[in-house]
């Protein structure tokens, strides 16, 4: 009984693997979709912000893959992580610090909703990649479909603190009842951003209707540096489906 019990658990647990790996597959066949679009929407002589994660991988990939076929471009990273797929790939990339706008940028999200409200920052980049979106004339947001919220929260919100009076800074956030905790690696060390500072994830309760002011609230924290919201950053959405099709969604100024 208790052979055959053991048996059936574990087929149904491959089972369960199989489907995570086809979901898995099937999510990346929609970020490469998105990822090529906004590729494919740059021109000679662009200033570029490179995004973060495994959706702007497959941007920087097609960004690549066009620059060996004589596409002319000056590429900015928001990571250590997205520059160095850009050195592989033989991008040309440039100096931040040397200009203070960027022509186009593509990066992910790991939330978004109608308002093109966003949290980012599950790949641990949200200041960079704040930075990099606020600089952009053009800030195209790649996505696979169910990166689509009615409303945000059910993703953990990232925000970027510094190491100096971590403690005190959790106790902050603590008292205001934003609970959560500090990243960690797959080795349990702390996970530490390209700028030297730790990352509290915050896990909401429910999910939020009103992010404006609880960002506000965030911010006001002496050693919070950034949070994982993005609002009035995106004025596009590229949406990529499993079968290589892209939905193409622009923000009205007063879409509520
Ligand atoms: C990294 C980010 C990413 O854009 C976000 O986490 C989405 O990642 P992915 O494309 O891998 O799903 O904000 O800090």
């Amino acid at each position: 009984m208790s052979h055959y019990w053991h048996l059936e658990a574990g087929i149904k647990q491959r089972l369960n693997f199989n489907k995570i790996i086809a979901m898995q597959t099937l999510k990346d066949q929609g970020k490469k979709a998105a990822g090529y679009a906004a590729a494919a929407l740059v021109e000679d002589d662009m200033h570029v912000g490179l995004g973060t994660g495994t959706t702007a991988a497959f941007f920087i990939e097609h960004l690549a893959e066009r620059c060996r076929k004589g596409l002319k471009i000056l590429a900015f990273s928001s990571s250590e992580k997205s520059l160095q797929l850009a050195v592989q790939g033989k991008i040309p990339t440039g100096d931040i610090n040397q200009l203070t706008t960027l022509d186009f940028t593509a990066d992910g999200a790991d939330e978004i909703d109608r308002q093109f409200r966003m949290i980012k920052g599950g790949g641990g980049a949200l200041l960079r990649e704040k930075i990099i979106a606020s600089m952009s004339k053009e800030m195209v947001i790649i996505i696979d479909n169910h990166k689509l919220v009615e409303r945000l929260g059910k993703f953990p919100l990232p925000v970027e603190i510094t190491q100096f009076g971590w403690k005190a800074t959790c106790n902050q956030l603590q008292n205001l009842n934003f609970f959560g905790k500090l990243r960690e690696k797959s080795d349990k060390s702390l996970f530490i951003t390209d700028n030297g500072n730790y990352i509290y994830d915050i896990t909401f309760p429910s999910p939020i209707s009103d992010p404006e002011p609880i960002d506000k609230l965030l911010k006001d924290i002496p050693g919070v540096m950034e949070t994982g919201f993005f609002f009035n950053l995106a004025k596009k959405v590229l949406i990529g489906y499993p079968d290589g099709k892209v939905d193409v969604r622009q923000r009205h100024e007063h879409a509520k």
